[in-house]
């Protein structure tokens, strides 16, 4: 195939067999430097051996930086703010986390003066429309190079043997034949036995949750305080963001909770089956829907769960810099003014369960809500209600009968 020249790319990297395979590959088959760019997300990896490996495989150059702030700020709050579930199960993790690397992709790309960037993501995912719509929405002018979709290495074999043929480490240890991509917001596991949607996710599938049936005993009360629709604290400590959701997933991951399996509906059609954990995720957005219950009148708590379907769907779709999703952020963040409060939850093995919620903003009133002494709801007042209330079904049960009649 004819190709475009380029005087340097910049290449998402992660350390693993793909992306090391791509910059020997890139270099020969595009006769162009390459500068790697690693973002810290969360993934647990050493990224002081990711950047060596990066430039013992051939780069010129290896950007390493942290993310974790940025990731949680600017993606994962506003993702809780919206009640961002993915076909109302996934939390996102993946697909909140690629506008951002690829954001910074672009960023290095125009600060190394390269004229594209390359990813390795495959040909049948969502993540290359993440990569490639956001690449184009932030700078149309460079080039994207996806090799997985081009190269003729077609096997895991086939990239073995090529990085051998140019001295490149491989993983020594067997690796799992799973697909993973984990950060600080969850992990998704795929592949393997689970490509079988009647077979459960085998015991060495899971990262991040213990097995519920084997989890810690009995349970723990934990209680999450929010501010404007975000988590601040728990157990009314004040709490940095990051630490924050990495206490939560220790928490819920010695309960084991937070495993979701789930069959989903892709971007380019297809339908794919991903196990997810998501201990944090999990025990957050629960909490935070429970303060909006109490915090947001009738009319906007409905109207907020029309917006939290378009806003996932923005989000898995790839869709993160564009318009539609600055204004329904906008919208997100107007109706989070009064979302404060605390959230009590109990968690115990596989389970979380809410136990009690209070908020200075919350519109429950006791004495209106009440059985007991202290009633202050005008019963009479229905009466006349119900009449008005009920006319329009009134009208049309007359029509019919005359009708019929
Ligand atoms: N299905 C998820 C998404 O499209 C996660 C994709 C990555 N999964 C993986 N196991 N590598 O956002």
């Amino acid at each position: 195939m004819s190709r475009p020249t380029y005087k340097k790319i910049v290449c998402a990297y992660s350390g693993g067999l793909d992306t090391s395979v791509m910059i020997p590959w890139l270099k020969e088959n595009y006769g162009c430097e390459i500068v790697t760019y690693t973002g810290n997300l969360g993934q647990g990896d050493d990224l002081d051996r990711v950047k060596a490996k990066a430039l013992a495989t051939g780069a010129v150059h290896a950007v390493v930086d942290d993310l974790k702030g940025r990731f949680v700020d600017e993606f994962i709050w506003p993702a809780v703010k919206a009640n961002a579930l993915y076909e109302g199960q996934y939390p996102l993790h993946t697909a909140l986390g690629r506008p951002l690397l690829a954001q910074r992709l672009v960023e290095v790309a125009l600060e190394t003066g390269a004229d594209a960037i390359a990813h390795g993501c495959t040909g049948k995912g969502n993540d290359q429309v993440r990569f490639e719509v956001t690449a184009q929405a932030l700078a149309p002018q460079l080039g994207v190079v996806a090799p997985l979709r081009e190269w003729e290495l077609l096997t895991r074999e086939d990239e073995v043997d090529y990085a051998i043929a140019r001295g490149i480490e491989i993983p020594i240890t067997r690796e799992k034949p799973y697909s993973i991509d984990h950060n600080l917001w969850g992990c998704a596991i795929e592949c393997g036995e689970m490509e079988d949607l009647w077979t459960e996710p085998p015991a060495d599938a899971w990262v991040m949750t213990q097995d519920p049936s084997e989890a810690a005993r009995g349970s723990v009360e934990v209680i999450l305080n929010f501010e404007q629709g975000v988590p601040v604290g728990i157990d009314g400590q004040g709490m940095d963001p990051v630490k924050l959701i990495e206490a939560l997933n220790e928490l819920g991951g010695r309960y084991g909770v937070g495993r979701i399996d789930m069959v989903e509906n892709r971007v380019v059609g297809l339908k794919s089956r991903e196990v997810y954990e998501a201990p944090a995720a999990v025990l957050i957005h629960m909490a935070h829907m429970e303060l909006e219950r109490i915090c947001l009148d009738r009319a906007t708590f409905n109207y907020k769960r029309k917006v939290a379907q378009d806003f996932s769907n923005i989000i898995y779709d790839g869709l993160w810099f564009g318009p539609l999703r600055e204004a329904l952020q906008a919208f997100v963040d107007q109706t989070q003014q009064t979302v404060s409060g605390e959230v009590r939850i109990r968690v115990s093995a596989g389970t979380a369960r809410i136990t009690g919620r209070r908020s200075p903003h919350s519109l429950y009133d006791m004495g209106l809500a009440t059985y007991s002494h202290g009633d202050t709801f005008d019963r009479q007042a229905a009466e006349g209600f119900l009449k008005l209330y009920g006319l329009p079904y009134r009208t049309v049960a007359q029509v019919r009968r005359s009708q019929e009649g």
